[in-house]
């Protein structure tokens, strides 16, 4: 995100800079006090003042004078505002687009007014383009003002990275267009040397067989140069889905979450299908196609120019009839892409939600509303059909007139010996080439301008920066479980705190219980204890190190999960359990499941332990997944405990032997319990209550309900 815009010379002008005074901030004001648009007001902050510039008016607040800032977000828009010795000013009213900018610009004063001369970086997109002002649509540049041309760049780029591949592709393109182009010549050859001067047979069959042998040559080679050219584009595509699975795997999740999942998919799926596609249709074929081509002008040109050139004015009027052909199809295959995809999305969705349908007895409407996008879909394809078959009509039926200008006025200049009979059926097979590459050659912009967006998807994930973990700096800790929340402060947008300033210090062993209602931050808390997120202020501290400096691997290992949604993979049950320590044996594994309260019902499954659970392992009920969750925590004896209403909805026998299996497990184990049901958290040493995107309590039941606040209103109204 762009926190330092270019500011106007007259705008600079008016800043004075003192020595070693910098510009961290220079943001557009784009409202007015009245809330009206307007483009010549900025802020900016430097090291020393914040100053707001409005035409060629300036009014500046020395950083010393101020004490707090604040971004606060409204409906569609957004206001900054200073406490400036005690009086509270608006400093700058903006747009919704520039929310997220105004946030990190008010924590860069506020770092600032702490003393400490740190300039804050977003690595957060612009969401709206600042250039052309369009909607970036879930990439990080814009589309619109990014040059194609880089994309090519890049494209060019990786083509050459598999240089030795390309070259047996390029050498039998060369082959093939050699072989093409010699066909004609050897065919006026036999015509003019053996059919019109009484040859020898032995002549004739001289010609014959080099004819049938470049016939059989160019099968040979266009054979192996598919194969190449598939490999090639195979190759190129497994490269860049792994290139993509990996950076998946490296990117922050909040990355993931910007995007929707089927986005993602694609780009791993979609966008690498179309690249090795192009590589095995067109990239092939270009070089030998273009090679042909210019050849076959050339060819023409030299046989009989009149002729040519009366041939060759056809061959623009094709060109742009083809180019419309192709836009208006573009168009039309969009549409037809788009309710392909309704079709598709539509059936992902009631195919999933079966059991919401059944229970509702929507059958007939969901079939209904799926019967209209299909005759939806069908109309559209058959629509398209019919504008190809025309399409077809139009462009052939121009380019057979050119063969009956060719035949005629080159038959007369036979008649008038200005050209051999031989020469004139090798113009007609020059034409007919001709004819047949102009169709191809239209067909590239639009291939390659879809061959870019494709490139573009693609290199948008593998151009994210991740901040790869300098093995160097971080540490190897065995953990004792010590947790120091040390002012730490989070939002999943930047703008909107949901944590913020959270204090507290939670000793080696100790059970914590967090409660709180729904949607306060209880779930973040644990976000961020796992290290699925950074966090954007502050610290949390384990065993007095700095978390992100604890190598992940180390951390970890020692991490035990059981989240109230259990994931299992398509696999077995064992290799479930196995997933948290794949290098544990199987009595271990065994173990685990005995004091998980899981190793009964695996028995009672007809496989055992080598149950095949499918994707998200519905064939096993909430209380059996969440066992095995346990399980999976068991194996790993972590030191760090985080259940996430892991006895949420279960009836009382489940809730029961998976209460036991937790205590079990929570023994001696610094423990994080979410729970809604109070009761659940008898265990607990102490209670955090979070509300308000802080701790709002924190103590032992008896503490807590002394207090008589929160968490006695909760639990006194669980009690009724
Ligand atoms: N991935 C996300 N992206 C953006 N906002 C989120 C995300 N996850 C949660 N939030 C928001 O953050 C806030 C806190 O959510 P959180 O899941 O931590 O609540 P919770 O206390 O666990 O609630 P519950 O008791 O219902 O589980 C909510 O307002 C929620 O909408
Ligand atoms: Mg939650």
């Amino acid at each position: 995100m762009i926190l330092r815009y270019e500011l106007p010379p007259q705008a600079e002008k008016l800043i004075e800079l003192s020595g070693d005074e910098r510009i961290y901030y220079a943001v557009p004001i784009d409202l007015d006090d009245d809330g009206n648009w307007t483009d010549d007001r900025f802020l900016v902050v430097t090291t020393r003042k914040v100053c707001v510039i409005s035409g060629d008016k300036i009014k500046t607040y020395e950083i010393s004078a101020l004490s707090k800032a604040k971004a606060e977000p409204g409906v569609g828009s957004g206001i900054l505002t200073v406490d400036d010795m005690g009086t509270g000013r608006i400093l700058a009213h903006y747009s919704a687009k520039h929310l997220s900018r105004y946030a990190y610009v008010a924590r860069g004063i506020n770092i600032l007014i702490s003393g400490r001369f740190e300039e804050v970086e977003s690595s957060e997109y612009e969401k709206i383009c600042p250039h052309c002002g369009h909607v970036i649509p879930g990439t990080s540049e814009c589309p619109k003002c990014s040059g194609k041309g880089s994309h090519f760049g890049v494209f060019v780029k990786l083509v050459m990275s598999y240089k030795k591949d390309f070259f047996g592709v390029f050498l039998t393109m060369v082959l093939v267009a050699i072989a093409t182009l010699l066909n004609p010549e050897v065919q006026k050859n036999l015509i003019n040397n053996v059919l019109q001067k009484d040859g020898s047979l032995k002549t004739a069959f001289m010609y014959l067989g080099l004819m049938f042998a470049l016939s059989v040559s160019i099968v040979i080679i266009n054979v192996t140069k598919s194969n190449l050219s598939a490999r090639l584009g195979a190759k190129i595509a497994g490269d860049l889905r792994k290139q993509l699975f990996e950076k998946y795997q490296k990117l922050p999740l909040r990355f993931i979450n910007e995007r929707r999942p089927g986005e993602l998919l694609n780009r791993i799926t979609e966008d690498t299908k179309f690249v090795s596609g192009f590589m095995a249709d067109i990239f092939c074929n270009l070089f030998a196609i273009l090679f042909i081509f210019i050849w076959d002008v050339i060819f023409m040109l030299v046989i009989n120019l009149k002729l040519a050139l009366m041939t060759l004015v056809l061959v623009p009027i094709v060109s742009v009839l083809m180019f419309h052909f192709q836009k208006t199809i573009g168009r039309i295959y969009h549409l037809q892409f788009k309710k392909n995809d309704d079709v598709s999305s539509d059936l992902q969705d009631v195919l999933s939600g079966m059991r919401v349908v059944k229970s509702y007895g929507k059958e007939s409407r969901e079939s209904g509303r799926f019967k209209l996008l299909s005759n939806g879909l069908a109309f559209v394809q058959q629509r398209n059909d019919r504008y190809w078959a025309f399409n077809d009509l139009v462009i052939s039926s121009i380019m057979g007139m050119g063969l009956v200008i060719v035949v005629y006025f080159g038959g007369r200049d036979v008649f008038a010996q200005k050209m051999s009979a031989g020469e004139l059926y090798q113009f007609i097979s020059y034409t007919i080439l001709l004819f047949a590459y102009v169709g191809w050659l239209d067909r590239l912009p639009r291939e390659f301008s879809r061959l870019t967006s494709c490139l573009e998807r693609i290199y948008d994930v593998l151009a994210q920066e991740v901040r790869e973990e300098d093995p160097a700096k971080l540490q190897e800790v065995d953990i004792k479980g010590e947790i120091t929340f040390d002012h730490a402060t989070f939002g999943y947008k930047s703008y909107q705190p949901v944590l913020s300033d959270i204090n507290a210090v939670i000793k080696p062993g100790e059970m914590i219980g967090i409660v709180g209602a729904s949607g306060t931050g209880k779930s973040t808390l644990i976000n961020l204890l796992m290290r699925l997120y950074e966090t954007d202020d502050g610290r949390i501290l384990v065993d007095g190190v700095d978390m992100k400096e604890i190598s992940r691997n180390s951390y970890h290992s020692q991490l035990g999960v059981v989240l109230q949604e259990t994931f299992l993979f398509s696999g077995t049950i064992i290799d479930n359990i196995r997933f948290s320590r794949p290098d544990a044996l199987v009595e271990e594994i065994i173990r685990a499941a005995k004091l998980a309260n899981a190793h009964d019902f695996i028995s009672r499954l007809p496989d055992g332990y080598n149950t095949y659970v499918g994707e998200k392992g519905h064939t096993l009920s909430g209380g059996e997944r969440q066992r095995i969750a346990i399980a999976r925590a068991i194996l790993t004896d972590p030191k760090i405990l985080i259940l996430d209403e892991a006895t949420a909805s279960l009836d009382t026998e489940s809730e029961f032997m998976i209460q036991t299996a937790l205590d079990r497990l929570t023994r001696g184990k610094t423990t994080f319990a979410i729970a809604h049901r109070l009761s659940t958290l008898k265990n607990a040493d102490r209670i955090m209550v979070i509300d308000g995107h802080s701790i709002a309590e924190i103590g032992t039941h008896a503490e807590l309900l002394n207090n008589k606040g929160i968490y006695y209103n909760l639990f006194t109204a669980q009690m009724r």
